[in-house]
């Protein structure tokens, strides 16, 4: 058989090309044939059966035994231009399931539907809805038959869902990401990574879209809650601990060469998380210094053995940046050698002509999202994507750009090994919400509440009190945060049912009241709310932010004040909710304040005027019973903030790590008997936050003693570790996050006043010591110089234990 294709390169150079690089990237063909096969003939598999080798050997392709890099260039010259934009652009399930209604179980499929949705768009399959598990399974295992039986090539399809918190096709919920890294665990965050890979691998769910490594360090943005804090080494950590957890093990039945069980998603890349004006979408200013030494660091540590990465909406410096070359290809392929799935979240390569301007045609779009990121296309748009193959054919598109870009793809399937095994296992459901999970999830909860302030110890309280009331409108609510599926809270439990729970066997009386709406100024809900403190012996008042499942958030005429879309210009309580905790604290019993929210309260009256103040970031299912067995001293609170605190909105950004000098400090006040007290730092506020970032008190004392670096003096290419003791000095057993902070005294750019360096949770009995060593590398001194390296300058550098507002320990060591 003949193919009218005429190809650039001389064809006695093809078997020696072959051995080391993509051919096709090399041998473009000049002229397209009428259905444009750009398929080889002239090697070992003819154009009929592109399956198999004329000889009748196993495509290397397909042999489990050869290796990644073997298989992609065997695979991608057998495949067509369509095949390869196919690969591109992100499927859906729905193509052949009717998927709306999530307690429908009919097991159906629509196979026009199917073959369609393959063939246009069947690299990868948008899954994520909430359907019985039996139809999902049904589905799934449809739609990856008919890819590796009765398609050409054989080739498998990623199937995506989301799961920030929990896998959200009625998984196991857990605590939102701030919550998570308030736990300063990562390897509690790995584990309850491998927790969601556990529940949705069996379903044949292959590609989850997290974690989210932007920094909260604008916290009028809406997704605040996704984030893992404003710290960029935190954020790197807890990622670090997220993708490894996620990806950890192998799938069933694959090839050694597999190296992962999932494909977790760094997302959203870059700088996505400081829009200006915190506006959702909006541009973020900065320069390379700012990127390198900020914005990059996080996805530099987590994100090199991710098998995929997402790209962000909003441009940085004025490029979009899922057009943005230089860090998309010269950063993320030529420096960091990033070799797998890159993709555009959803509907934003149709951005570039909409909201960025900086494209009129789709055709444009298309071109330059796919040549300036080498990312492939997600759904929710126009499928600017579908233009590809007539650019393609028409000379004006590189080819190299997607091949290269489909070789990354079927590189992340390669990696998980789906050719072999890209199947939902028949025991499906013995790993969803599975026993283990839940202790996991108690655990987490647990961990993930901060105590910011407990005046007199009046916390915890004893369960020998008479009773307690239970105030607020957060007191019988389940607050998931965004990325949960509809009626997910149904599964969770409120506060006032883990007192009542955790109370029932105990004389302990629980008097319950609203007191007011999250979203309303109407007080009429205040008196009930008043008795119900006047007659207890105590009053906990659960007050915040709220946000709403994945289909409510979206759904217009809904309110809430925190997740994806929901910006806000104001830091404080919204509606009643700070006059009801005054006119509770003014029934004069102890009152304690919890915060749950998914951002940073500002409230300076809640901090200086309450007894205790606890602060919840939207839990997981079991965030109501942790809560109360956290009041009541069952458990120690050991969460600390990832996020610091500000008085006020326009206090902001309070972020700890700024850079030297940008804190200038002559404060005012508005005093609570209404005097003014004018400064000029703020006129009549601080920047100083209420509480700062590593801020989060104990039941119990630590002790800092002995603090040494070995060495105490080093090259600039040696690591160093920083040893410290912990005692506990008070009456309970209790865990303390041993946090390492570091300052460069003397720097050729301005560096940060301080910056976390590392950090250790322990877990110490009362009376108890530890002796904690932390590993500092030498790339945590480096700076940014201004020859555009990073460069470790000799020179002193403090070293701190700590919090970034408290030092227990210091010591300097010395770079030469
Ligand atoms: C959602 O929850 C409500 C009850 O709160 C129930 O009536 C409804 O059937 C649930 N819907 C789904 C899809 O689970
Ligand atoms: C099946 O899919 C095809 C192609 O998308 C569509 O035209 C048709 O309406 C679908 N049939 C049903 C019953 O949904
Ligand atoms: C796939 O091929 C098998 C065997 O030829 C056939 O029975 C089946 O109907 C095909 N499935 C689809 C969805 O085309
Ligand atoms: C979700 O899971 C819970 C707990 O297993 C179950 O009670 C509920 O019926 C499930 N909901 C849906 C919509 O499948
Ligand atoms: C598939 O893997 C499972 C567990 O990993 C193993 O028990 C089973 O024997 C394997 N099946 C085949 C056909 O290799
Ligand atoms: C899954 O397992 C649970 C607990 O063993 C059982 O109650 C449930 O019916 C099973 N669900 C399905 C769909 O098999
Ligand atoms: C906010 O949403 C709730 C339902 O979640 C609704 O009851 C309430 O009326 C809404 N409030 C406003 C002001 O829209
Ligand atoms: C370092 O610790 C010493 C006490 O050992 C203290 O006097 C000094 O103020 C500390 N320095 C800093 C910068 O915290």
């Amino acid at each position: 058989m003949k193919v009218p294709m005429v190809f650039v390169c001389k064809a006695s150079k093809m078997q020696k090309l072959l051995a080391y690089t993509l051919l096709s990237v090399l041998c473009l063909p000049t002229l397209a044939s009428e259905n444009f096969l750009d398929v080889r003939d002239d090697l070992h598999f003819t154009l009929e059966a592109r399956q198999a080798n004329k000889d009748g050997s196993l495509p290397i392709y397909k042999n489990p035994k050869a290796s990644i890099d073997a298989r992609v260039k065997d695979l991608l010259p057998r495949m067509t231009v369509e095949e390869k934009v196919a690969q591109l652009i992100q499927g859906d399930m729905n193509g052949w399931m009717s998927l709306n209604d999530p307690l429908d179980n009919t097991k159906a499929f629509n196979e026009t539907g199917l073959k369609e949705m393959m063939r246009l768009k069947g690299g990868s399959i948008w899954a994520g809805y909430l359907v019985p598990w039996e139809k999902f399974v049904f589905g799934v295992e449809v739609g990856q038959r008919y890819l590796m039986e009765n398609t050409t090539l054989g080739i498998p399809a990623l199937i995506q869902s989301e799961g920030l918190h929990g896998f959200t096709n009625n998984g196991t919920i857990f605590p939102s990401p701030i919550g998570l890294a308030a736990s300063f665990d990562v390897d509690l965050v790995s584990q309850v990574a491998s927790a969601i890979s556990d529940e949705a691998e069996g379903l044949g769910i292959n590609h989850i879209f997290a974690p989210v490594l932007d920094l909260s360090r604008e916290l009028r943005w809406g997704r605040v809650e996704e984030n893992f804090g404003e710290d960029p080494y935190l954020t790197g950590e807890i990622g670090h601990a997220f993708v490894t957890g996620l990806q950890s093990g192998k799938r069933r039945n694959v090839s050694s060469t597999a190296i992962a069980r999932m494909a977790a998603t760094c997302k959203h890349f870059a700088a996505f998380g400081s829009p200006q004006g915190g506006l959702n979408l909006a541009q973020v200013s900065g320069g390379e210094r700012e990127l390198r030494t900020t914005f990059l660091k996080p996805f530099d540590r987590a994100c090199l053995e991710s098998l995929t990465i997402m790209t962000a909406y909003s441009s940085y410096d004025g490029v979009p940046a899922i057009a943005n070359d230089h860090i998309l290809i010269d950063i993320l392929r030529k420096e960091w050698g990033y070799k797998y799935w890159v993709v555009s979240d959803a509907g934003s390569v149709d951005l570039l002509i909409t909201l960025h301007g900086t494209c009129s045609t789709r055709e444009c779009a298309a071109k330059t999202t796919l040549e300036k990121g080498l990312s492939g296309e997600m759904g929710g748009g126009t499928y600017t994507y579908l233009t590809l193959p007539d650019q393609i054919k028409a000379g004006t598109v590189s080819k190299q750009a997607l091949d290269q870009t489909v070789g990354y793809m079927l590189r992340t399937k390669f990696a998980m090994g789906l050719f072999e095994n890209p199947y939902p296992y028949k025991d499906w459901n013995s790993t969803l919400r599975t026993a283990a999970a839940k202790e996991l999830l108690h655990t987490t909860d647990r961990e993930s509440i901060v105590l910011l302030e407990n005046r007199n110890n009046i916390l915890p309280l004893k369960k020998s009190i008479g009773s307690i009331a239970v105030i607020g409108p957060h007191a019988d609510r389940v607050s998931f945060g965004d990325y949960v599926f509809f009626n997910a809270t149904l599964n969770g439990v409120t506060p006032l049912g883990g007192f009542k729970q955790l109370l029932a066997d105990t004389s302990v009386k629980v008097n319950y009241a609203e007191g007011s709406k999250l979203w309303s100024n109407d007080q009429s809900g205040f008196p009930d709310a008043v008795s119900a403190a006047q007659s207890s012996d105590a009053a906990i008042v659960l007050v915040g932010t709220w946000s709403l499942d994945q289909t409510l958030l979206w759904t217009p005429g809904t309110n809430a004040t925190t997740g994806e879309h929901v910006d806000v210009a104001d830091l404080g309580l919204v509606g009643a909710q700070l006059d009801l905790v005054k006119a509770v604290k003014a029934a004069g019993k102890p009152t304690i304040v919890v915060f749950v929210s998914g951002k940073p309260v500002a409230e300076p009256w809640i901090q200086a005027n309450t007894d205790a103040v606890i602060q919840q970031f939207y839990p997981g299912e079991l965030g109501g019973l942790a809560l109360a067995e956290i009041i009541f001293g069952d458990v120690n609170p050991s969460g600390k903030l990832p996020v610091s605190f500000p008085h006020d909105v326009g206090t902001t950004p309070v972020f700890y790590n700024y850079l030297k000098g940008s804190r200038p400090l002559d404060p005012g006040a508005v005093l609570d008997n209404g005097n003014l007290k004018f400064g000029h730092q703020y006129v009549l506020s601080t920047p100083v936050p209420l509480w700062s970032f590593g801020h989060g008190l104990s039941y119990t004392t630590f002790q800092y003693s002995g603090l040494t670096l070995s060495p105490s003096t080093v090259g600039r290419n040696n690591d160093f570790t920083v040893t410290v003791t912990v005692r506990n000095t008070g009456a309970v057993s209790g865990k303390e996050v041993v946090q390492v902070y570091l300052t460069d005294i003397l720097a050729s750019v301005v560096t940060p006043n301080q910056e976390l360096v590392g950090f250790q949770k322990v877990e110490i009995p009362a009376g108890g010591s530890k002796t904690v060593s932390i590993k500092v590398k030498s790339e945590q001194l480096a700076v940014w110089s201004l020859s555009n390296k990073w460069v470790v300058e000799p020179g002193q550098f403090l070293i701190k234990v700590g919090t970034s507002d408290q030092t227990f320990a210091n010591a300097t060591l010395t770079v030469n």
